[in-house]
């Protein structure tokens, strides 16, 4: 089978099918061009809330910062209330140059699901498609592409993600991206590709299937599966960033499905990456925030690895770019590739949740056009 070599979102038209999914406090403006270094695709900054923007708080500011290589600036927002996610869209595109917006409907974070927020709004067909009226409104005369990003459902009980396809098609939206589970499974169990399949059967606009990527020929797999136009990759990437560049090298030129064995990086190799994710991030943020932000990247960039416990608690303290130098000399650069990690599910997996917290009343009616839900100022956990 020949595989998508491109991925076209409207107008924009994106060098590889490959985009890096929105993680909350992971794809900042250093991690993201950490990973466009490696290879092409889409790099989705993390979620900011439309309230926020619309009323310039400063943590909202703060994260829309774009490298300066960065010259296809993407955005997921969050918002329940249509007129604010509206007018957020026009922010980002009349005064932020972003050239794809992305809408989350995904979030299974209590916080957010409370308020009708994130992956349980889709539950509300008519409030969904309002939102996605609004922002597609906004942002067309831009030429700027609208997408969704949700998952299958609430529970297996009430699924959403066909309507969702069908109302992002009807409303203007230039693709859907399906997370393959539900809110309720949170990331526990497996992702469900067949659902993938049924919506990229479903609908005419693209659909990019998300869920369990851990390798570059799992994404081959995923698109092969359920004809989706592209894949989204999370968690894969975490401490692992030259997955790009597989991504990238099994997708070019569309032809062949099978997929060369990949190159695997020395521990010296992921000690380079490791300090030019913390350089990146000392740029952007300066060297302490910098610093306390690479910590958490450590355990994962080291996973498999001999590293020793002492070794990774001083790692996760690192205050600054001379001390974390100093440690990574000690590492020993011949060490290979842990095997076990390759293919193996890596960042959080927990476990489902017997009960997802929603408005009183919520599953009562599936329409709520017209019942827009009041905008968190701070919703900003993502998920
Ligand atoms: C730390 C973390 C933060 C996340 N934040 C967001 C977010 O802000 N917006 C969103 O749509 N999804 C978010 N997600 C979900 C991912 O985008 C993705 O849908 C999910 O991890 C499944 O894909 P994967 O199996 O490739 O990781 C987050 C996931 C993680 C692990």
């Amino acid at each position: 089978m020949s595989l998508p070599s491109s991925l076209t979102l409207g107008s924009l038209r994106v060098d590889t099918p490959v985009v890096l999914a929105p993680m909350a406090g992971i794809t900042n403006a250093a991690y993201r061009r950490l990973c466009a270094e490696q290879g092409a695709g889409l790099y989705v900054c993390e979620m900011i809330t439309s309230r926020g923007l619309v009323e310039g708080d400063q943590h909202t500011r703060d994260m829309l910062v774009f490298d300066e290589l960065e010259t296809t600036r993407s955005v997921q927002l969050y918002g329940t209330d249509p007129v604010y996610v509206g007018k957020a869209a026009e922010i980002l595109c009349a005064e932020h140059g972003v050239a794809h917006i992305d809408l989350n409907f995904g979030c299974p974070v209590p916080k957010v699901t409370r308020k009708g927020g994130g992956g349980v709004l889709p539950w509300k067909r008519g409030l969904l498609a309002e939102i996605l009226e609004h922002a597609v409104a906004a942002a067309t005369p831009y030429g700027v592409p609208v997408t969704m990003k949700t998952r299958k459902g609430i529970d297996e009980d009430h699924l959403t993600y066909l309507d969702a396809g069908r109302i992002a098609q009807e409303t203007g939206c230039a693709a859907i991206a399906l997370h393959g589970r539900t809110v309720a499974q949170a990331y526990s169990g497996a992702a469900d590709w067949d659902a993938i399949g049924e919506l990229a059967a479903a609908v005419d606009i693209p659909v990019l299937g998300n869920g369990d990527i851990w390798e570059a020929a799992d994404a081959v797999r995923m698109v092969e599966q359920t004809g989706a136009a592209g894949v989204v990759v999370g968690r894969g990437c975490l401490g692992r960033p030259w997955l790009f560049r597989d991504l990238a090298a099994a997708f070019a030129g569309g032809g062949s499905s099978v997929v060369e064995p990949v190159e695997t990086p020395t521990l010296g190799e992921v000690a380079t990456m490791m300090r030019r994710h913390a350089e990146l991030l000392c740029q952007h943020m300066g060297e302490e925030r910098g610093c306390k932000e690479f910590r958490k990247h450590v355990s994962w960039y080291l996973k498999g690895f001999s590293a020793g416990g002492q070794m990774r608690r001083s790692l996760g303290l690192v205050d600054s770019l001379a001390s974390l130098d100093a440690l990574l000399a000690e590492l020993d650069g011949d060490e290979p590739f842990p095997a076990s990690e390759l293919g193996a599910p890596r960042g959080r997996q927990g476990s489902p949740r017997a009960r997802i917290v929603m408005p009183e009343g919520w599953l009562d009616d599936t329409d709520g056009a017209g019942c827009a839900i009041a905008e968190d100022a701070d919703g900003g956990s993502g998920g």
